[in-house]
């Protein structure tokens, strides 16, 4: 049994908690918050409440093929799309309170250092399997082509610009070998096969560890959905994973250090096999945990290794369930097998639907975290409550056993109906009546006149605390948070019973209130006070920004919040003076919850239009293409350029694309095959000087040998032009 098992009797010595680490190549939306941020929130609040030892940490997932291929979306580079999209996801998450202990990013240094060093060690251990096997090829342009650069038509539903991972309209999971016709997104070309090496992951090797750790030890602590997904993966056969890919934005497989003497030197890395390739972003992105840790630990000066080698070390990762198999199979397998801890859970959620749809960033049916901010917080004087509307909200509907739904009216519903009618409701008449009748100070509690109603609401409070930190031990964070508005709930009913303002008017003779009157209301005014104190403490890992106002209007700093406190009956101190009340949540009006709605429909309208444009379009996106991998001079030296003139040109026969030329070189003339047909006709090019790369291998294009290529330029309308000479100089001059 996993000696973490059972968190209540024995206490972890620290944590580590994460949430998963989202892609920079966009804006995040509402969906994202509620699988993964807000109840990893939540749970660090708490867990630090109860002054536990914990790192929480999280950062941008900077690699994959997302990353270029937003790039050549908004026509830049790789790397200025990171540089976009990191610092403001970093500050939509500060602005709605998710306070990671930090936000790191794997591009760091540190991150590629600590990635590298993972592989290697996997690798000479020999832990990993190298194969070679059949992939696509783009010939235009020399790269072997992830799924993403892949399109072609999909298999299940026909629409022609499905991608070699997944078709977007149907939604099925494909891969590149299902696709009809099968297209290069770079340059249009249909791609050949052709052979690579890359590094796999046996997962086949570790079935007996997985079922007993997860189907046998975590069978009962784990959520369902996620025991049940990873049963389902396992009993379908688990393969070795590829984990590396060729691609040039990435980490860089680690090379073999030839100084040191590796014991099986077989596995390691050489050069050769290194080029243009990358760690596969699944590979890299959990090792992110790890850096982010490390980096945590140096900018405060710590030492991360307990974090990720001690036993007593309770892990949990926060992800929604499209992360389970990498965060519950192969991530663990990798940690298993570098001698890092495991798990303890990873309470994955369900999605969240939005007005009875699938939330969705490219067809705008979503709503953006960003838009949420400068909408609601930004635009609100004293903004804050809005976030935490928004954290309320989310809460009361996590997907944490099912799909779940937002709709704004519902958003509307929980503001207006339970955080402002209950819960700020409560504490308002609380402080209004406790200035009115108590002079702004705390009345003393008056033991000898305790009935049942109050004794009943002393037991409520206790209860409360106990309920909602089992709860939230058990990640229940719903329940736990129902749990809190119930205990306002009842300090409203209280309230409603004892009547306060009642015993005012009957107990007041000739303008003075009787000595009875007066200790009735005492009472009542006291138990309310110490519940309000008992829930800024019980509420404050769901919204941090009302524990603030209401430690504020209490003239209480915020050590007052911590866990220990809960249930307690004495938090404020007997004659101590109150602030006057602050408004918590504003009322939401229809029009506002109206405005949204109409924005939803305008915003997923357009995404329609730009759709059906970007389908009548070619394939090929006339965007720059990425940036290929660097290169060093003596590879540039390689290749000789040499200027020649285009002497004779004809139509290769049953080959609309292609033209065979002869080119003049001054000491030769050569053959050449042109896939340029398309664009010029033999007449117009006849006559022209143009730059001819006069070292390829040749190469046999309709039973004709090609001895060379013709260098050409592509401009944004798809049209060509050749490399000349500004004015005519000798054939067979060189190019440098
Ligand atoms: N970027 C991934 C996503 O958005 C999540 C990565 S989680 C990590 O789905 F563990 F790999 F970091
Ligand atoms: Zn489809």
């Amino acid at each position: 049994m996993d000696s973490n098992n059972n968190t209540i009797n024995s206490k972890p010595a620290r944590y580590l908690i994460t949430a998963a680490l989202p892609y920079a190549n966009g804006l995040k939306h509402i969906g994202h918050l509620a699988g993964a941020y807000l109840p990893a929130d939540i749970y660090v609040r708490y867990l630090k409440a109860q002054k536990r030892d914990v790192a929480f940490v999280c950062g941008s997932d900077e690699h994959g093929t997302a990353i270029p291929i937003q790039a050549m979306k908004e026509g830049t580079t790789a790397q200025a799309i990171i540089d976009k999209y990191h610092p403001i996801i970093e500050q939509n998450f500060k602005d709605l309170g998710i306070a990671f202990d930090i936000y790191h990013r794997t591009s760091s240094p540190l991150h590629h250092e600590t990635a590298q060093e993972f592989f290697t060690v996997l690798n000479n251990n020999g832990d990993l399997e190298v194969k070679e096997s059949e992939q696509y090829y783009d010939e235009a342009t020399a790269t072997f082509l992830a799924d993403r650069y892949i399109k072609g038509t999909c298999p299940v539903c026909a629409n022609p610009n499905a991608y070699g991972d997944q078709c977007e309209k149907c939604g099925s999971s494909l891969s590149p070998e299902m696709l009809i016709n099968p297209v290069s997104t770079l340059s249009g070309n249909a791609p050949i096969k052709k052979s690579t090496k890359h590094w796999y992951l046996p997962l086949n090797r570790h079935e007996d560890f997985l079922r007993q750790w997860i189907l046998e030890d975590h069978k009962n602590d784990w959520r369902t959905s996620v025991v049940g997904q990873c049963k389902s993966w396992i009993d379908g056969g688990l393969q070795p994973r590829a984990v590396t890919r060729d691609l040039d934005w990435g980490i860089h497989l680690p090379l073999t250090d030839s100084t040191k003497s590796v014991d099986r030197q077989q596995l390691a890395v050489s050069q050769t096999d290194a080029a243009g390739k990358v760690l596969y972003v699944w590979f890299d992105a959990p090792i992110g945990y790890i850096s982010a840790t490390k980096q945590w630990a140096i900018n405060n000066e710590k030492d991360w290794m307990p974090y990720w080698y001690a036993p007593d070390t309770k892990l949990v990762h926060f992800i929604g369930k499209d992360n389970i198999v990498f965060h519950c199979i192969i991530f663990p397998v990798m940690l298993k097998l570098h001698g890092n801890i495991l798990p303890t859970n990873v309470p994955a959620n369900e999605f969240m639907n939005l007005e009875g749809d699938k939330m969705s960033t490219s067809r705008g049916w979503s709503i953006e975290i960003e838009d949420y901010i400068n909408g609601w917080i930004k635009k609100d004087n004293g903004g804050d409550s809005m976030a935490d509307v928004l954290r309320y909200y989310l809460t009361q509907i996590a997907p944490e056993s099912k799909d779940s739904e937002f709709t704004w009216k519902g958003f509307q519903d929980a503001s207006n109906n339970e955080l402002s009618n209950i819960f700020g409701n409560f504490v308002n008449r609380t402080f209004v009546m406790m200035h009115k009748h108590c002079s702004g100070k705390v009345p003393p509690f008056h033991n000898d006149i305790i009935d049942d109603a109050d004794k009943q609401l002393i037991a409520d409070i206790k209860e409360a605390a106990i309920k909602v930190e089992s709860l939230l031990e058990a990640y229940k964070f719903r329940d736990a948070l129902f749990e809190v508005i119930d205990l306002a709930r009842k300090g409203n009913k209280y309230m409603q019973d004892k009547e306060p303002w009642i015993v005012a008017k009957k107990e007041t003779i000739d303008g003075q209130l009787s000595e009875a009157g007066k200790k009735r209301i005492d009472n009542c005014m006291h138990l309310c006070l110490q519940l309000t104190a008992n829930l800024a403490i019980l509420i404050h890992p769901f919204l941090p920004f009302t524990a603030a106002k209401l430690c504020k209007i209490m003239k209480v700093v915020d050590k007052i919040l911590e866990w220990e406190n809960a249930g307690r009956l004495d938090l404020l101190k007997v004659g101590y003076s109150l602030r006057e009340p602050q408004l918590l949540f504003r009322k939401i009006e229809n029009e506002e919850i109206e405005a949204q709605l109409a924005k939803l429909k305008a915003s997923t309208e357009k995404k329609v239009e730009e759709a059906k444009t970007t389908i009548e379009q070619p394939v090929v996106a006339n965007e720059p293409a990425p940036i290929a991998a660097e290169i060093v001079f003596d590879d540039f030296a390689k290749i000789d350029l040499r200027v020649g003139t285009i002497v004779a040109a004809e139509k290769v026969p049953k080959a609309d694309k292609l033209l065979k030329l002869s080119v003049d070189l001054g000491f030769e003339t050569r053959t050449i095959v042109s896939g340029i047909a398309l664009h010029f006709t033999p007449e117009e090019i006849v006559g022209k000087q143009v730059t001819i790369v006069a070292n390829l291998a040749p190469r046999k294009m309709r039973g004709i040998d090609s001895n060379g290529m013709i260098l050409m330029a592509e401009d944004s309308t798809g049209k060509l032009h050749f490399i000349n000479p500004e004015t005519a100089i000798t054939n067979g001059a060189g190019v440098k």
